[in-house]
């Protein structure tokens, strides 16, 4: 094991932590951007097959036509990805998106592990704003990436979906208070009965 100490601090590190990059890796800014949009491709292309079944467990009707109207604009967003890569000469192909897979079953045990009800909606709202906040960063990221290349039709389809992100992250913080309100609306209901 080899230590060096960082210039300054005084601090050791450990070289060992350094990560050789794969042989194939390519230290290019457009790799990389269609490297992250093969992600998002795959991801979005999880969530129209992910999102029917969040929006057919949820309690609330105005949370389950959020979920619904969201699966709509997802579909939309990856006929958009299918255009960006059109427009960059790439094959649109998804590349599987470790993070987000987590997060879709991150979501199916909320439902395994929650009867319907509010507390269920709960659980699918924290599960949704949490996939809505990962889109939001990898949409931000996207939107830099292809600003500094100068792809600017991509910068404008890619902008659009973004606003939707945020939109759709908002509703989901209304529903969220929705939900709140409910439960608090019930155990008031439950405390007053044991009175
Ligand atoms: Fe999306």
């Amino acid at each position: 094991m080899k230590n060096t100490k960082e210039p300054g601090n005084g601090k050791e590190t450990n070289m060992t932590n350094i990560v050789a990059p794969a042989k194939d890796a390519s230290g290019d800014l457009r790799a990389l951007f269609i490297e992250s949009l093969k992600d998002i491709y795959w991801a979005e292309n999880a969530l129209t097959k992910a999102l029917p079944k969040m929006a057919a467990n949820a309690t609330s009707p105005l949370l389950a036509s959020a979920i619904t109207e969201h699966i709509e604009v997802t579909k939309i967003q990856v006929v958009r990805l299918k255009a960006i890569f059109e427009l960059l000469g790439e094959k649109a192909e998804g590349k599987k998106c470790e993070a987000m897979d987590g997060l879709i079953k991150e979501g199916d045990s909320i439902l395994e592990e929650t009867v319907p009800g509010p507390v269920r909606d709960a659980g699918i709202i924290a599960a949704s704003q949490k996939i809505e906040h990962y889109e939001i960063a990898t949409y931000g990221t996207l939107c830099s990436f292809a600003k500094a290349l100068g792809e600017n039709d991509a910068v404008q389809l890619l902008t659009q979906t973004l606003a939707e992100e945020k939109e759709s992250d908002m509703i989901l913080s209304d529903a969220a208070c929705s939900a709140i309100n409910l439960m608090a609306a019930e155990n008031t209901k439950k405390g007053a009965l044991k009175k």
